[in-house]
C-alpha cells in the first residue's frame, strides 16, 4: 500500500504515471470527442427515448451507449453521405448538405458527418431493441422485486452486460468457439491478442479460472489434447497455480499416461499442499502401479 501513493506523491513520478495511463487508455476509449461531430439540435426519429429529450440528455445517453459497448457513434449511425454499407470517408473539404456546419476537417479530413436519424444500420436497430429491453428490466422486473431496498437501487445499464465490448460473450465461450471452429492453437493466439488489447478493462476476465474452466470442459468432452494445449497456456500465465498441474494430471490420466499424470499431481501438491484431491491421486497412482 504505502509504495504507490509515495511514488505518486512525488512530482517527478506523477507525470510519467499519468502519461502511461493515458497511453494505456487511449486505444480502448471510444473517442467521439476527437472528430468534430455535427449533431442536430432537434431529433426526428426517436422511438424509445422521450421525444422532448434535451440535446445534453440525448448526448449523455449516446455517450453511455458508446462507452458501454466500447464503440464510436458510427458503430450504430450511418454516414450522412453514404449509401447503405459504403464506409469510406468523405474526401477532405467535401461539400456538406446546404446549411450544415461546414467546419474545416482536422488533418484526417472532413468532419465526421453522420445521419443520426437514419435507421439504415442494423446495429442501431438492435440498440433500439436493447434500449427497450433495458427499460423493461428496470421498470417491469427490478422495480417489482419488493425486497430490494429503494435507497440503494442498482439500475441495469448497457455497461452492466456489455462491459465495454459490443458482443458481450464470456472469454471462456469465445475461446471454446475458437477450439471448435479452428483449433486450440488458434484459441491460444486469440487469448494473447485479447489480453494485450483488453487487460485492465472490464471487458474480459483474464484470471486463471477462465482457462481452467475451458480446459475442464474440453477434458470432460473427450478433447484431452486440446485441453493440454490450453493448460500449457494456463501454466505459462499462472505458474504458481496448483489447479493447472492438477488438471494436467486429470487429462493425462484420462489419456492413460499414468507416469505423466503422477508427476503433475506431485507438482500440484508442491504448489498446493492442502489439495486433497491431488493427494488422493498420488496415493492411488503410487499404490496401484
Ligand atoms: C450502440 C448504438 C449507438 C451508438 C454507439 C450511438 N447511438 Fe445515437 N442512437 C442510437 C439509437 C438506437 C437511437 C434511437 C433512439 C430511439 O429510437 O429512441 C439513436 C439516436 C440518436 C440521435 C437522434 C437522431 C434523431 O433525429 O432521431 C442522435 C442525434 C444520436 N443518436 C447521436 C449519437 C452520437 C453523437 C453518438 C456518439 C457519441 C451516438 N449517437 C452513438 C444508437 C446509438
Ligand atoms: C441484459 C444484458 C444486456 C444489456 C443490459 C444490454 N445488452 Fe446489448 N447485447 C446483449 C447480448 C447478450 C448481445 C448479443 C446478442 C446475440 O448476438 O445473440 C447484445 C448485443 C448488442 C448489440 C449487437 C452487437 C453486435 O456486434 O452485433 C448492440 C448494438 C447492443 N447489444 C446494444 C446495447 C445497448 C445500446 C444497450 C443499452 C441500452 C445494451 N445493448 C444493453 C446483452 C445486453
Amino acid at each position: 500500500m504505502p509504495l504507490v501513493p509515495n511514488l505518486a506523491a512525488r512530482p517527478s513520478f506523477r507525470i510519467p504515471i499519468a502519461a502511461a495511463l493515458i497511453a494505456l487508455l487511449a486505444p480502448l476509449a471510444p473517442a467521439p470527442a476527437h472528430a468534430p461531430m455535427v449533431v442536430p439540435d432537434s431529433f426526428t426519429n426517436l422511438k424509445v427515448l422521450p421525444k422532448n429529450i434535451t440535446k445534453p440528455q440525448l448526448l449523455g445517453t449516446m455517450r453511455a451507449f458508446a462507452l458501454g459497448l466500447g464503440v464510436r457513434c458510427d458503430f450504430c449511425h450511418a454516414r450522412a453521405d453514404s449509401t447503405p454499407g459504403a464506409a469510406e470517408r468523405a474526401p477532405a473539404g467535401a461539400p456538406g448538405a446546404p446549411g450544415a456546419a461546414a467546419r474545416p476537417g482536422g488533418p484526417g479530413g472532413a468532419p465526421e458527418r453522420l445521419n443520426f436519424a437514419s435507421d439504415t444500420k442494423e446495429e442501431k436497430r438492435i440498440a433500439r431493441g436493447m434500449l427497450r429491453m433495458v427499460r423493461g428490466i428496470n421498470a417491469d422486473y427490478l422495480a417489482k422485486i419488493a425486497e430490494l431496498k429503494d435507497s440503494s437501487r442498482v439500475e441495469v445499464r448497457c455497461v452492466t452486460c456489455h462491459h465495454g465490448v459490443a458482443m458481450p460473450r464470456p472469454l471462456t465461450d469465445i475461446l471454446a468457439q475458437d477450439v471448435t471452429e479452428k483449433s486450440a492453437a488458434a484459441a491460444v493466439i486469440h487469448y494473447r491478442q485479447l489480453k494485450t488489447q483488453y487487460y485492465g478493462s472490464a471487458a474480459y476476465d483474464f484470471r486463471e479460472f477462465t482457462l481452467e474452466e475451458l480446459a475442464r470442459q474440453l477434458q470432460q468432452g473427450g478433447k484431452g489434447d486440446d485441453a493440454l494445449v490450453i493448460l500449457d497456456l494456463a501454466a505459462e500465465e499462472f505458474p504458481r497455480s496448483g489447479v493447472v498441474p492438477f488438471l494436467q494430471g486429470e487429462t493425462l490420466l484420462q489419456k492413460g499416461d499414468r507416469t505423466g499424470a503422477l508427476a503433475r499431481y506431485r507438482r500440484a501438491l508442491e504448489l498446493q499442499p492442502q489439495n486433497e484431491a491431488a493427494r488422493r491421486r498420488v496415493t492411488e497412482l503410487q499404490g496401484g502401479s
